[in-house]
């Protein structure tokens, strides 16, 4: 059977659309179930909500702690019967609730060539270093922010003509290729993964 996955998001959704394309392309053999969001504002929800997805909204502000708000996401993620994680734009640290319940079966994607450049703004700082590559990151998610054992990884060329709006658009570009490869691969059980060694067989 194939397997369930939820994507979570905070904003605009557009790593989310290409999920959603490959699904329906059927490149990823995956059920997309569940899309969730902590913002009730965020574009990819009404992605979401137009491909026919089911998606949920619900507010840490309206929780005591990090604790009480991913055990109210993990049960419905539960009652769903998700098995993996795709963050994509989710834009906060998750808990040892979550990670708990999802060993190894989550996944983040990141705008640079992780180690380099963590963070939020990892294009801009990318691009104000000077330096003559960045890239683009999937990796499996832990407790420390962009820290995870890397899966796939794509260089990006800074030419001398670039501004930081076109370095934007080549590194989405690049994300929207390599984050729907990425689980692809995950959901063919294609990558194995022992501590922080990630082997892929495809
Ligand atoms: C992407 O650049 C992703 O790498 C980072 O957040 C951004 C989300 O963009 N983690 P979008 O919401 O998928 O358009």
């Amino acid at each position: 059977m194939a397997k369930k996955f939820a994507v979570f998001a905070s904003g605009n959704g557009s790593n989310l659309q290409a999920i959603i394309d490959a699904v329906k392309a059927g490149t990823i053999k995956a059920d997309l179930a569940l899309v969730f969001s902590d913002r009730a504002q965020a574009y990819a929800l009404e992605r979401a909500r137009r491909a026919g997805i089911e998606v949920f909204h619900l507010d840490p502000k309206t929780f005591p702690d990090k604790s009480s708000f991913e055990k109210a996401i993990g049960k419905v993620l539960k009652e769903k019967g998700i098995d993996f994680l795709v963050l994509a734009g989710y834009m906060r640290l998750l808990g040892e609730t979550l990670l708990n319940a999802y060993p190894d079966k989550i996944l983040n994607i990141h705008p640079a060539l992780l180690p380099l450049f963590k963070g939020m703004t990892a294009i801009k700082d990318a691009y104000e270093s000077k330096v003559k590559t960045t890239g683009v990151t999937v990796h499996f998610v832990d407790e420390k922010t962009d820290n995870g054992p890397i899966i796939l990884q794509e260089s990006v060329a800074i030419g001398a003509s670039d501004t930081l709006e076109t370095l934007e658009v080549k590194i989405h570009g690049v994300e929207h290729t390599i984050y729907p490869r990425a689980i692809a691969l995950f959901t063919e059980d294609k990558i194995k993964i022992t501590g922080r060694k990630v082997e892929i067989n495809a």
